[in-house]
């Protein structure tokens, strides 16, 4: 009544939480399910509709409103919170036996009883505890010293698979406390660090790191542009008997958490053993990293009988993987030439064994980062391997250091051309500037012949060596003179008639690559596939590429000034100029297709948005290129119209914002001259 008085009439009020249901529902299908229902577009309109209706009447918003994820202003010290129940630590085991006796004393101290085991992935990244009041987050805390942790709800709130509010509305759950992990997937964690570099920012070690760094962050509108997650591992409430550790973390997947499921219950400490040992063998296959299991016994009562010591529950214990770290003696250091002149150094180390592999060399990165950490040839040093990566040395043992040890100083010429190495100013690598470096020659071809490149069959890197060594190509414009060569190719060793023609065909064939991929096998230092790609949709020759300035290049959304200074700067040499119009005359693709030069939409670049009702995005595409158009993927200055369709994303404010021509689907088939139906 009081809200009608206010002019808000009901309908508007079930509206509102018609719509935060349904966006919970859908932050619980993607980021926890991940099975989505429906496009980011209507996901993004349905946000906006409950925007603009808690915009106008601010009284109807709710804690967990689903706008609220983001609402926080950044904060400058968290305030300490006082752990209800302390968060304790895990005691660590590294091997068979150690496990079996964690299962005597488990089964001394709970006389007679049966019991079960849970094993649980241990997950490396930070904990946090969340609770929940009325079935409404009220706080996030980290763990802190295990007593008192800092309130960082603000961070939490933007962690897409924290429920802002409990699935299930049982007063059982209504007062909790649910404590897990938050980590980030390998992936998400080299994608995050390849844009931190690109923005010439400081990367993150690892995922943990990244974690730790990102919770710790006082904008949480920082916060939730980071990949991060939530796994749920531990539930408390006062409210409800609950009775077994495995049955908590069903339920907490019925409160909309996110928990692991590779968590699996044994009656034995065999089983135990044996799933910890499979595991050990797959941790690779899971996204994120982890160093062993968590071995939990099941029944929360006999958890109670268990107790604690110390710091640590008697009810459970961390079975860790053979470590990735490994002591070793830095015997060189070696510079590595890339394909683009980038000087890499790399660790020269006394082979040792990591976590099943041997690991003789380790990438040191950069100067910065030897003398960051000081490392010298000579030293001991920790070499770590993680998931995916590479090994790399964390740390020197300087107790070890030999008395006449001296800094690395970092070496002036190439190890492959004796050429003067120059450092630009912003870049964190040296650089050989000699387009001749036999190396770079090398490298470079070796990069346009790649797969995802130009694709060529039989031009791998033994070929190459081999086409150098004798003088046939130079660079890359000569493969496409290679055919001259024809006769000679075959008195080469390993050569036959039929060898040297499929080469020749693969050469030939790789004529077709579209133009992004072109753009992209030219090698141009900072320019990978997917900037290759944004480069063509906003440049759609290279005559236009090559006369661009970095500002003009810039305008393009991704692209920084790092990356636009490299591509003028290699169009402002007279030799890739040269390069590039041989490459024009031997027929390869600078410019994107055009099938019909003078049609409707001649000359004018589309963007699509939302759902066309008559056809396919991909049919639209077809038809925009068949009367002479362009389309490309995003929204900038270069782009003449912008297709909308039924719900439209943020393209649409983009292109609104830019000024950008508008066009229905109607105006679209009009112009097309397309019947329907
Ligand atoms: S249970 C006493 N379960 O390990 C119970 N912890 O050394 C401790 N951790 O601070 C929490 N994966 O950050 C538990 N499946 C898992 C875990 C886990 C990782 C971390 C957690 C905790 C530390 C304890």
């Amino acid at each position: 009544m009081l809200k009608n008085q206010k002019g808000i009439n009901r309908m508007l009020i079930e509206r509102a939480e018609k719509l935060r249901r349904e966006l919970h529902r859908h932050d619980y299908l993607y980021y926890v399910l991940a099975e989505p229902e429906i496009s980011d577009e209507q996901y993004d309109k349905l946000m906006r509709e409950l925007q603009d209706i808690e915009k106008k009447y601010p009284e109807l918003i709710t804690p967990d409103s689903p706008t609220q994820r983001v609402g926080g202003e950044p904060t400058k010290i968290f305030p300490t919170v006082n752990h209800d129940i302390p968060m304790l630590s895990l005691s660590n085991t590294y091997s068979e036996e150690d496990i079996k006796d964690f299962d005597r004393r488990v089964k001394t101290l709970i006389a007679g009883q049966k019991y079960k085991y849970v094993c649980e992935l241990k997950f490396d990244g930070v904990s946090l505890s969340l609770k929940y009041i009325n079935g409404i987050l009220s706080l996030g805390a980290t763990r802190g010293d295990g007593v008192e942790g800092d309130d960082i709800t603000a961070n939490v709130r933007t962690i897409r698979s924290v429920p802002l509010r409990l699935n299930i509305r049982d007063p059982a759950f209504f007062n909790c406390e649910v404590r897990g992990e938050v980590i980030m997937n390998r992936s998400d964690f080299q994608r995050m660090n390849e844009e931190k570099e690109l923005a010439g920012e400081k990367t993150f070690a690892n995922p943990r790191n990244s974690v730790a760094g990102t919770l710790k962050l006082q904008d949480p509108k920082i916060v939730a542009t980071r990949p991060i997650k939530f796994y749920a591992y531990s539930l408390f409430s006062s409210e409800s008997a609950l009775n077994s550790h495995y049955e908590n973390l069903q339920i907490l997947r019925k409160l909309g958490f996110l928990v692991d499921d590779h968590a699996k219950r044994f009656d034995d400490i065999e089983g135990v053993i044996a799933h910890w040992k499979s595991l050990e063998v797959k941790r690779d296959t899971v996204p994120f990293d982890i160093d062993g299991i968590v071995v939990k016994v099941d029944s929360l009562a006999q958890q109670e009988t268990l107790g604690t010591i110390a710091k640590s529950p008697r009810w459970a214990i961390a079975c860790k993987f053979t470590s990735r770290k490994a002591e070793t003696k830095l015997n060189n250091i070696r510079l590595q030439v890339g394909r683009t002149g980038t000087i890499t150094p790399v660790a020269e180390l006394e082979p040792v064994f990591i976590g099943g592999t041997t690991v003789s060399r380790a990438s040191l990165y950069n100067e910065d980062y030897i003398r960051e950490k000081d490392i010298r040839i000579g030293d001991t040093v920790v070499v770590e391997r993680g998931g995916d990566v590479i090994p790399k040395i964390t740390s020197v043992v300087i107790e070890k250091r030999l008395r006449n040890s001296k800094p690395f100083s970092f070496p002036t010429k190439c190890p492959e051309c004796d050429s003067k190495l120059v450092r630009f100013e912003e870049e964190a690598n040296y650089f050989c500037e000699n387009v001749e470096c036999p190396k770079q020659i090398r490298g470079r071809i070796e990069h346009w012949a790649a797969r995802g490149a130009m694709d060529i069959e039989g031009l791998g890197e033994a070929v190459v060596d081999q086409l150098v060594a004798h003088g046939f190509v130079h660079n890359i414009a000569d493969l496409y003179d290679l055919y001259k060569y024809k006769e000679k190719l075959f008195e080469l060793e390993r050569w036959g008639e039929k060898s040297v023609q499929n080469l020749l065909d693969g050469i030939e064939n790789s004529k077709q690559r579209p133009y992004h991929r072109v753009i992209f096998s030219l090698g141009i230092r900072h320019v990978g596939a997917t900037v290759a790609q944004l480069i063509a949709d906003n440049f759609n020759s290279i005559d236009k590429l090559t006369g661009a300035s970095v500002e003009k290049i810039q305008e393009i959304h991704e692209i920084g000034p790092k990356i636009a200074e490299s591509i003028t700067r290699y169009f402002a040499d007279k030799h890739n100029r040269k390069l590039i119009e041989r490459l024009k005359k031997a027929g390869l693709k600078f410019s994107e297709e055009q099938k019909k030069k003078q049609g409707q939409l001649s000359g004018k670049t589309f963007v699509l948005t939302g759902t066309l009702s008559s056809m396919a995005r991909d049919h639209a595409k077809a038809l925009i290129e068949e009367n002479g158009g362009r389309v490309a993927s995003t929204i900038s200055n270069n782009i003449d119209i912008l297709i909308v369709g039924e719900d439209a994303g943020s393209k649409l404010e983009k292109a609104k914002k830019l000024g950008i021509e508008l066009w229905d689907e109607e105006k679209f088939l009009t112009m097309i001259k397309f019947k329907k139906g």
